[in-house]
């Protein structure tokens, strides 16, 4: 472990510098030749982690599940689903991360179980079970239909009618994954024992789904609309013409992670939360104060080719809590950046630019499995997609493109399987795989190395203070931290940074192109970041100039 990263010595958390890599495990590794990734096949490839230089490891949801959400429809919280392995692969695969230097963080999903859960199918035996209040029930409106507008994340009403007993069940997501009622102390009991359970296991963190959903408005209220969705078959049109105020984000969902924080805390594990608001504001109140240690800012993930709205919104964010966001702009849940970016090599090139700028910021920076390949979504014929937002809403493309299986070689299966992949898409070509790209010295895998080989090298660059200059330009930022100065020019245009004298040295570009210095200047390239270690340090007044001129474009 770097000692850029904490230990147990000094008594600073061990994700304190860190950066995490996201495994989707469906999609990362088969060994069985069943199309599915798992666990075996997961722990084979943890050394390309290692080399690759990621300190954490968070592994989506691997337990028993009946899959309509892909793993995120959980039936037992503490066992393995057989199709990624059992316990001992996990203890297996464990063992080995932590052999490499790798913290395992573990993907748990509090908002919603499988309806197969055991809990649900009790809840729903008749309105008296003993487990009828885990789960979220209400009578129908008096005109027989839901009891409120609340809509599903993917797609239609968040209220499914239980025959049987006459009475909606409440999700906010698919129908097969009823929410809990996180206001009974019961299922507080239950998952204080699921978290043990895996602490005691020896996880290192929990990254947790859908943190800011578990608590729903007592009173049921309807959400304010605020604009006619176009399309009702567009799921995510209509679930942003809500305001979520009484589905989501309710003021003290953020006692339930002070209370896990009192139970992780002796295990010295990290808790890190899916926490989907915009808001810096709101984000924040879930981080630190006893409650989450860090909470991914999922903005980013979710815009195009923007770069001042970007810079605006990763600064907005920093500037709120600048040591404690997860960054990312990959996930399973969106079409990768190298593809929202303009795709090709254009969109690599801006994917890399911006992943640099938020692997020098405090927090942790988070990489999603092939992302270090520069790689656009994958292709997959509309008859194969399997996501269920795809699946249940006409036309929509759900996020099966980013969860194309890892292409670790070159040839069918991309040697992610000797089987068929679970989700059939385009083999990719050799530049496009580990493999491939070990040979090539300038690939995107060597640039991202290197990369993560420079937050590494110059831990300022994952702590500390952070002064954002005025650059004068929205496409623009410039932060220094300590003795680092971070240019990030989003633009179209060269910009000159006047640097004064002495000069200042680049450790690392995230583009190829050449970097002109004059005296006391450096032109840095269009749509590209640039860390430079500067022989001034952040606590006298003296400093690089920060004086930047965007040129002509060229
Ligand atoms: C996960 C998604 C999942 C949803 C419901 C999330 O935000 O990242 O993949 O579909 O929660 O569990």
């Amino acid at each position: 472990m770097a000692d850029a990263v904490g230990s147990p010595q000094t008594g600073i958390p061990w994700w304190h510098g860190a950066v995490g890599y996201e495994i989707y495990i469906r999609s990362f590794a088969d060994s069985d030749g069943d199309g599915i990734g798992d666990l075996v096949g997961a722990r084979a490839r943890l050394a390309h982690l290692a080399w690759l230089g990621v300190d954490a490891v968070w592994v989506t949801p691997f337990f028993p599940s009946p899959g309509f959400d892909h793993g995120y429809d959980v039936s037992d919280y503490r066992d393995v689903d057989p199709r990624h392995g059992t316990l001992s692969d996990f203890d297996a695969f464990s063992a080995t991360a932590h052999d490499l230097g790798l913290k395992v963080v573990v993907d748990i999903v509090p908002n919603h179980t499988s309806h197969l859960h055991r809990w649900f199918a009790e809840a729903r035996k008749s309105r008296d079970s003993a487990f009828r209040d885990y789960y979220l029930w209400h009578d129908p409106a008096p005109t027989g239909g839901p009891p409120n507008n609340w809509v599903s994340h993917f797609g239609g009403p968040a209220w499914t009618l239980d025959e049987a007993s006459g009475q909606y069940y409440c999700h906010l997501f698919l129908p097969q994954q009823p929410d809990l009622n996180w206001r009974n102390e019961d299922v507080r009991a239950e998952f204080d024992e699921i978290l043990r359970f895996w602490l005691d296991r020896g996880v290192d963190g929990f990254r947790i789904d859908v943190a800011h959903g578990l608590l729903k408005d007592p009173l049921f209220r309807d959400n304010p609309r605020i604009r006619v969705a176009d399309s009702a078959a567009d799921n995510w049109g209509v679930f942003f013409s809500f305001e979520h105020c009484y589905d989501l984000d309710q003021d003290d969902t953020v006692d339930i992670y002070r209370r896990w924080h009192r139970l992780v805390e002796p295990y010295g594990a990290a808790l890190i939360g899916e926490v989907a608001l915009d808001d810096p504001v709101r984000m924040a109140r879930y981080i630190g104060g006893g409650a989450l240690d860090s909470a991914f800012f999922l903005q980013p993930p979710w815009m195009g080719w923007e770069p001042a709205a970007l810079l605006d919104a990763i600064r907005g964010m920093h500037d709120r809590e600048p040591n404690r966001v997860s960054w990312a702009i990959d996930n399973h849940d969106h079409s990768r950046s190298v593809t929202r970016f303009g795709g090709g090599a254009r969109g690599a090139r801006r994917s890399l630019a911006v992943t640099t700028l938020i692997s020098c910021l405090g927090g942790i920076p988070f990489l999603y499995q092939g992302q270090e390949l520069g790689i656009g979504d994958g292709t997959i014929a509309p008859d194969d997609l399997a996501d269920p937002i795809a699946t249940r809403n006409e036309g929509a493309l759900g996020r099966d493109g980013a969860r194309t299986p890892m292409p670790w070689e070159p040839g069918p299966g991309n040697g992610f399987t000797a089987g068929t992949p679970w989700l059939r898409a385009d083999d990719r070509p050799h530049a496009e795989t580990v493999a491939g790209q070990m040979s090539i010295p300038d690939a995107p895998i060597h640039q991202y190395r290197a990369l993560l080989g420079t937050r590494r090298a110059h831990p300022e660059l994952g702590a500390g203070p952070a002064a954002w200059l005025d650059t004068g330009s929205a496409e623009m930022a410039v932060i220094r931290r300590g003795s680092m100065l971070v240019v990030a020019n989003l633009s179209a245009d060269y910009a000159t940074i006047t640097t004064g004298s002495p000069p200042i040295s680049p450790v690392f570009s995230s583009a190829k192109d050449p970097m002109p210095t004059a005296a006391g200047s450096v032109r840095v390239p269009p749509e590209t970041t640039v860390v430079f270690a500067t022989p001034h340090r952040a606590d006298t007044q003296e400093g690089p100039a920060h004086l930047v001129d965007t040129e002509t474009r060229v």
